[in-house]
């Protein structure tokens, strides 16, 4: 097969004919079809699935047991996400592994190939959900109450999916047995292509925040309130937007983004009472995130008072900056040297399961060359042919780790 061939057979699973590009979401209809996927490929080449108390795939090639080479990445998707994000690096692990197996390679450690629950954070806010509960990085507790969109809570959604709640925790036994862990990604950016190289290594991941904030206001009837009698938490909410892009502009290269805000009531003609607008934070060092939310938050209090409303913010969630095991991604860049010569090493801001298992084992990335640098969108792009060479870059990175005890 090839990674191509192995992407088009979920190319139709949760096509989001509305929003362009796909949604699929942990445990939804499109995460069963993907699943079924994941276990279909692994069986064809001789792997046994188990799944962990975290909803986590793990494929095995050889008995799972101490010393593991682990890759993998996440089948989940933003709201109208692309193709690749996420998707790409299983496909590639599968091919990796093919290609091993074809060439007679014989593992000298166990190798998992590894699918994470809920990566972005689309379902229940809490990006890497499943990562972090695996490494114990959220407390199954503060996980379960998390609710969606509609109000289901984590912990119904878990059990309506037939799973067992009592599972949901840290696996440090499961975690231990890890040597080392990869993740191939499409790159979320245009470094590579405007560098005119398929595959690199990744030095790090900036810090991320999300915080939800609800702007309450009065609601009224649009005709009959005149324009001075009004607290419209709209308005706030646009002040809010602005104080964002403000404060991120004025100190590069952060950046500050609310792509997700919800209108109550939202009728056409009805002065809202309550917006709930959610904010993500990036920058260079933990402390420049949490300095530019200070920022975001005095400009956004100043904007929603203005207007009358009140404003109440909550933390969501808060990623540190990760830099990758520098031994191992060393060593990922020795075991590509011959098929790719001297590959650079990118930072990234996008987030990755491979940051959150940073802490718990040694981890480096592979990003491959994305022509158009867009992701979370369904214009996400990879050509083919860096996508196979995606596949032969891991290959390269397992043969070198895996094949010595
Ligand atoms: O949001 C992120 O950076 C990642 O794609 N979850
Ligand atoms: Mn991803
Ligand atoms: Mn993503």
């Amino acid at each position: 097969m090839s990674v191509t061939e192995r992407l088009a057979e979920i190319a139709d699973i949760g096509r989001d004919a509305d929003r362009g590009g796909y949604s699929r979401h942990l445990f939804d209809a499109t995460d069963a079809s993907l699943r079924d996927w994941f276990r279909r490929s692994a069986s064809a080449l001789g792997l046994a699935v188990e799944e962990d108390g975290d909803a986590n795939l793990w494929a095995w090639w050889g008995a799972p047991g101490d010393g593991a080479v682990a890759t993998g990445s996440h089948l989940d998707s933003v709201p109208g996400g692309g193709a690749y994000d996420g998707p790409l690096g299983i496909a590639a692990a599968f091919e990796a592994v093919a290609q091993l197996q074809a060439e007679g390679f014989t593992p000298a450690r166990p190798v998992a190939v590894c699918a994470f629950a809920e990566e972005e954070g689309s379902r229940f806010g809490l990006p890497c959900l499943g990562t972090r509960l695996l490494t114990g990085a959220v407390e199954p507790a503060a996980a379960l109450v998390r609710a969606d969109a509609a109000g289901l809570t984590l912990e119904d959604a878990w059990r309506a999916s037939g799973r067992d709640v009592a599972a949901v925790g840290p696996d440090p036994d499961r975690v231990a047995r890890l040597a080392a862990f990869i993740e191939l990604h499409v790159e979320q950016g245009r470094d590579l292509e405007d560098r005119g190289i398929p595959v690199s290594t990744a030095s790090a991941i900036i810090p991320h925040g999300r915080w939800r904030l609800e702007i309450t206001g009065e609601g009224n009837h649009a005709g009959t309130t005149t324009m001075d009698q009004r607290a419209d938490p709209v308005v706030a909410a646009a002040r809010a937007v602005l104080a964002v892009q403000e404060a991120a502009r004025a100190r590069p290269p952060a950046r500050g983004t609310i792509g997700k805000v919800q209108v109550v009531p939202g009728g056409t003609n009805v002065i809202a009472s309550r917006v709930v607008a959610w904010l993500d934070l990036r920058a260079d060092h933990d402390e420049d995130v949490r300095a530019l939310f200070d920022a975001v938050l005095a400009g956004a209090r100043a904007g929603v008072e203005a207007e009358g409303c009140t404003l109440v913010v909550h933390e969501e969630s808060f990623t540190s900056r990760v830099d990758f095991d520098a031994a191992l991604t060393a060593r990922v860049a020795a075991a590509l040297r011959p098929g790719f010569g001297a590959v650079p090493s990118i930072p990234t801001g996008a987030g990755h399961d491979a940051g959150i298992l940073s802490s718990v084992v040694p981890t480096a990335m592979l990003f491959v060359r994305n022509p158009t640098g867009v992701s979370h969108a369904p214009g996400e792009g990879a050509r083919d042919e860096d996508c196979e060479a995606g596949a032969r870059a891991l290959a390269a990175t397992l043969r070198g780790l895996a094949g010595a005890a």
